[in-house]
């Protein structure tokens, strides 16, 4: 894994080369030009605000090592299997989402009513960077507050004062959106590509900072005990379905991301071994995230279990008591805007390719029209911090909450599920074979066997245990 990585970072560093590929067989498709491009982007996609702070968070109140281990089972049981069948659905077709289920549906003798997945895929993207940005948007006004904390506030002031003002959410929430469209704009190798280059080594280092600051400032000997004991005690069956929820969030499956993504995918490269790197990347930051986290968090007798404040209100006040901490505190809001920007671009660009690729319009405009488009919804989340604090959409859940809900509990695991029952029960096995070309038979056996009975049976049952919870 080590290995992998240390590749793909002297890779990104010095292929700096952008030209379109054009093999023969795939004329006027665009091919990502790096051989660790879609490693980078996929990676891109999955690592985000969910892993940073979401898995070190439920690894803590959900038994510590005992939870790991059981994430680690549902990524290999439902998140591997379904991102292959997303990946070569994508590559076959190289087309977007929409068209990509369409293709193999048709090709396998089967309705193009298919692409409803693909459809259900965009209104997801679209709804997730809604409120994605308005958070992400945080995260970048705290750069520059972690640089500069103000004195005599206290870190739960300081939080409030930022979410209780509409026009300063607004304000980085449209910071957010315009980065997403420019990038989205620039293209696919110049725009997204170019920046999962530059982003992802970043990333990294910046998290291998956070990690040795934790190890200086912090208690590293309880984080690791708090992360990695296993505490079967805590076990019960919501821990199979968290576990479950969030290996499938953090793998960003069932919206079409990594579908679109897998589109750009050039031919020769093995979607067994990617897809293995990119759930093994994604799980390695996770746990570094953890790493980062926790032993400040114990040094400075702060709450483990603090939820959507641990970074925000927490972490700000340990990083204003500690030595460097204007430098060590900005970094680390940094790591997390890199995270949720080279997420945000992954919920754009199936709807964008979309568009560009049906002619409907240019990509420049298809992305400002959609970047615009989540951007107006997203005004419902910033006011959610505030003016409309009180108001509910469903059940009692705010604006910001609502939108959440219908898009990760209820739009993801239907589409995620849908793509497992497609892709085992009614796309036609050779097809798939053909994509997987080079992969081991008894390997491609296995992932039948998981995609057809295990996957689908699993993601439903956590679809069930969210609807009746
Ligand atoms: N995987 C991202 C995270 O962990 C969220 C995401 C979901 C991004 C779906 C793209 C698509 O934060």
């Amino acid at each position: 894994m080590l290995h992998n990585f240390f590749s793909i970072f002297v890779q990104s560093i010095y292929l700096s080369h952008m030209s379109v590929n054009t093999s023969s067989k795939l004329n006027e498709t665009v091919s990502w030009v790096g051989k660790w491009t879609f490693v980078l982007a996929a990676a891109g996609s999955a690592v985000g605000l969910g892993n940073i702070w979401g898995f070190p968070y439920k690894a803590g109140t959900e038994g510590g090592g005992a939870f790991v281990l059981i994430y680690l089972l549902c990524i290999l049981a439902v998140g591997l299997p379904i991102m292959m069948a997303e990946i070569m659905i994508g590559r076959r077709a190289r087309k977007s989402p929409v068209n990509a289920m369409k293709a193999a549906a048709i090709d396998s003798g089967q309705t193009s009513k298919w692409q409803a997945v693909g459809w259900g895929g965009l209104v997801s993207g679209i709804l997730i960077l809604s409120f994605y940005s308005v958070i992400a948007g945080i995260c970048l006004n705290y750069i520059l507050i972690a640089a500069n904390p103000t004195p005599d506030i206290s870190s739960l002031e300081q939080f409030n004062i930022v979410t209780s003002s509409p026009s300063r959410l607004m304000f980085w929430h449209s910071v957010f959106i315009a980065l997403n469209i420019m990038i989205i704009s620039a293209g696919v190798i110049s725009g997204i590509e170019r920046m999962v280059r530059l982003l992802m080594p970043m990333l990294f280092i910046l998290m291998m900072v956070m990690v040795v600051n934790a190890m200086i400032n912090g208690d590293f000997a309880r984080g690791l005990s708090f992360l990695f004991a296993p505490d079967f005690s805590e076990v019960d069956a919501t821990t199979f379905l968290r576990a479950m929820g969030q290996a499938f969030f953090s793998l960003s499956l069932g919206m079409g991301s990594i579908m679109c993504y897998g589109s750009y995918m050039p031919q020769e490269e093995n979607i067994f071994k990617t897809s293995l790197t990119v759930a093994g990347l994604d799980t390695l930051i996770a746990i570094l995230a953890g790493l980062a986290i926790f032993p400040i968090i114990f040094a400075y007798g702060l709450e483990p279990g603090a939820g959507p404040g641990l970074v925000f209100v927490s972490l700000l006040s340990a990083f204003v008591d500690m030595p460097l901490g204007n430098i060590v505190g900005p970094a680390f809001f940094a790591l997390l805007s890199i995270a949720a920007l080279s997420s945000a671009i992954s919920l754009l660009e199936p709807s964008v390719a979309y568009f560009e690729e049906e002619k409907i319009v240019s990509r420049f405009s298809a992305a400002l029209t959609l970047g615009l488009f989540a951007w107006v919804i997203g005004i419902g989340s910033v006011l959610s911090f505030n003016d409309w604090s009180d108001i509910s959409f469903i059940g009692d859940l705010n604006f910001l909450d609502s939108i959440d809900y219908l898009a990760n509990q209820f739009l993801m695991p239907i589409g995620g599920m849908m793509v497992a029952i497609f892709a085992g029960w009614f796309l036609k096995p050779d097809l798939a074979l053909d994509e997987f070309s080079g992969i081991h038979l008894v390997i491609f056996n296995i992932w039948r066997f998981f995609i057809k009975y295990i996957s689908p049976v699993l993601v439903a049952a956590v679809f069930i245990y969210q609807l009746v919870s």
